[in-house]
């Protein structure tokens, strides 16, 4: 019997053995990554092993990205396959070609695997609905971002010294959240690994209807004061606000006074409180340059190499997990 198709669509519902398998996969990457940089290890990429030697990944980015497109592109290029880049401006959707059908062109081809990002909630779900090959959403408009929390879980468990580490924690969403599916895939995978997570920002893009977004061990609670949510939090995750959503015209002039990381705010901070951004920055609104570029305390750079790292984790997982073994050989040798 044909094995079922394996997608990587969401967090919600994954369960705690998948999420922790993803994510020690994405560090043993992420130590492979760091190996490479390092001249104290004679080691380099051209010696590495091939495992995705052969397949061709699309990648179907109908919605502007930098991160996470260019990290799924070097993550297969690392890993020996070769991409193939689509995009909403050069392709015929731009003549109003459906997203099924831009899924079904390219699946005819014999590609290996679809990545899509999309401006529609739930559009992943349609290309996966609509092909044979593994379909990876990488962020379809308001629903999820599921790589990105693979990344972001990865980044926190490193920094707190284990992946059961987060068990009880507290974590801070702050922005958007009402059109941030980067706070919603880091809220299913906070609580599924045992934190607790405040999300925090003005009621027109906090609505309280968000704190049932809890999933199994960790609460989820709704704050409108950043101040009072900032006490006791072990670490911050900041959100741009997505004018492209529409979030701009519910968004008061003094967002910044109430909900950005301002020089004072941060000063406030315990000098260990890891403050993580998705990116794109919006400086200046939600965070300023004292709090995104501190040398200890920011993230930000480290999110974009866990990136890469998550998405070679993905891809091995969905595309070859017959050579896994190989590769994670040599991924814990390097460790
Ligand atoms: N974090 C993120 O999704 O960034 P991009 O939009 O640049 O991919």
């Amino acid at each position: 019997m044909t094995p079922p198709k394996r997608d990587f669509l969401q967090i919600r519902g994954l369960s705690r053995d998948r999420l922790q398998e993803l994510i020690e996969a994405t560090l043993r990457h992420r130590a492979l990554m760091s190996a490479a940089e390092d001249p104290e290890h004679n080691w380099d990429w051209t010696a590495a092993p091939r495992p995705l030697a052969g397949k061709i990944i699309a990648n179907c980015f109908l919605e502007d990205s930098t991160r996470t497109r260019c990290s799924f592109e070097v993550a297969a290029q690392r890993l020996g396959a070769t991409t193939i880049n689509l995009t909403a401006s050069g392709s015929s959707t731009s003549k109003g070609e459906s997203l099924a059908d831009t899924a079904r062109t390219l699946a005819a081809m014999g590609v290996d695997a679809i990545v899509v990002r999309t401006a529609a909630s739930g559009g992943a779900m349609l290309v996966a609905d609509t092909v044979d090959c593994p379909v990876i959403n990488a962020g379809d408009g308001r629903h999820e971002h599921p790589t990105q929390a693979i990344l972001d879980m990865a980044v926190l468990s490193e920094w707190f010294g284990g992946i059961e580490q987060l068990v009880g924690k507290t974590v801070c969403i702050v922005g958007d959240i009402a059109n941030s599916r980067v706070a919603r895939s880091a809220t299913h995978a906070l609580t599924t690994l045992g934190a607790d997570v405040r999300l925090v920002g003005p009621p027109t893009l906090v609505p309280p209807s968000l704190a049932h977004l809890t999933q199994r061990h960790g609460t989820v609670e709704v704050h409108h004061h950043l101040d009072a949510a900032l006490d006791g939090a072990d670490a911050i995750i900041m959100l741009r606000l997505q004018l492209e959503r529409a979030a701009g015209g519910a968004v008061a002039n003094d967002y910044r006074t109430h909900f950005g990381l301002t020089p004072h705010r941060f000063s406030n901070l315990p000098a260990t409180t890891p403050i993580l951004h998705p990116g794109p920055m919006n400086r200046g609104v939600e965070i300023d340059n004292t709090a995104a570029d501190h040398a200890t305390q920011s993230f930000v750079t480290e999110q974009v190499g866990m990136g890469v790292a998550a998405r070679m984790a993905v891809l091995m997982n969905l595309l070859n997990p017959s050579r896994l073994s190989c590769w994670e050989s040599l991924t814990q040798a390097v460790r």
